[in-house]
């Protein structure tokens, strides 16, 4: 049976339904998980590029039931970022998830998500959290605090066999995978890789603020991160990331952070082991903020 028509008998190619209602989103997947459907679910903060469409794509061939969420979470930004400004073009949004083969796509309101007189979050210490973007001089953990929280309301609402993440945000990852792990949420989480334009700039949504002479500096991220794991590789790590330093200086991009962790626990490493490293770069590249990394497998 096509679970797609159980959520919508009238489903049609390229058809997508879109909810801003938890309580209709859960009745419309009520049949499918009674059916044993597999539920997908890809959340977004919308602006879609190829990096969404690459998660939408494993969502659709490995799930009968995909959703999408699309929520600018104003909890993930601090004060002074870019909440504001944060593209949005949720009809561009809806019809690139219906030619990805999105059934369903929920885009709550803000009001809806965080009613007066919410109280409760969802915090992984520390360790995960206050580190990279998480350091109090940069993002801080309370952005990782907004992740995890609305990632767990999503996971309650649709609540997913499935959820599709991007390598890009390696941190994320580290601690959405931590928070499932701790709290027995009932999710496999899927990470899929990187996917970069031509000069190897990682896709993000934020990519829209580099005028043309910081979309020239950007690529040098990439580059800084390719250098870094083959000379950690040829000698070692300490070398891979001077020969980073050397390509972001060479664009004259200074970085925020350039960092060695384990790629798990987000532990410094000062030498590549028996377990993958994470190399991790942020910069502020004319009105953008970057974050890259690359993994380095043993
Ligand atoms: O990666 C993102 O776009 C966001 O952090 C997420 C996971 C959708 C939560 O708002």
């Amino acid at each position: 049976m096509n679970l797609a028509e159980l959520v919508d008998p009238t489903h049609a190619q390229g058809d997508v339904k879109l909810f801003r209602v938890k309580d209709e989103l859960r009745a419309a997947l009520a049949p499918a998980r009674r059916d044993g459907a597999t539920i997908g679910l890809v959340p977004t903060m919308g602006c879609l590029h190829e990096g969404h469409l690459s998660l939408l794509r494993a969502a659709r061939a490995e799930s009968d039931v995909v959703v999408m969420s699309l929520f600018v979470n104003p909890a993930q930004f601090g004060p002074g970022e870019d909440l504001d400004r944060y593209p949005r073009d949720e009809e561009r949004d809806l019809r690139l998830a219906a030619e990805a083969g999105v059934d369903i796509v929920y885009a709550p309101p803000v009001e809806a998500v965080y009613p007066d007189g919410f109280a409760t979050h969802v915090e992984v210490d520390g360790e995960l959290t206050g580190v990279l973007d998480g350091d109090p001089s940069r993002r801080g953990s309370g952005h990782f605090r907004g992740v995890t929280t609305v990632v767990t309301k999503l996971f309650n609402t649709v609540q997913p066999d499935v959820a599709y993440f991007g390598q890009k945000d390696a941190q994320q990852v580290a601690v959405i995978r931590r928070m499932v792990r701790d709290l027995d949420i009932p999710v496999r989480v899927e990470v899929l890789p990187t996917v970069r334009e031509a000069d190897g700039l990682a896709m993000s949504s934020r990519n829209a603020y580099l005028d043309p002479r910081a979309r020239g500096q950007a690529g040098a991220l990439s580059r800084a991160l390719r250098a870094a794991e083959e000379t950690a590789r040829a000698e070692d790590l300490d070398a891979g990331l001077r020969a980073a330093r050397a390509e972001l200086d060479a664009a004259d991009v200074e970085p925020e952070y350039l960092e060695a962790r384990d790629a798990e626990n987000l532990t410094e490493v000062a030498e590549l082991g028996d377990r993958p490293t994470l190399i991790a770069v942020a910069a502020h590249v004319g009105g953008a903020r970057l974050i890259d990394n690359v993994v380095i497998r043993p």
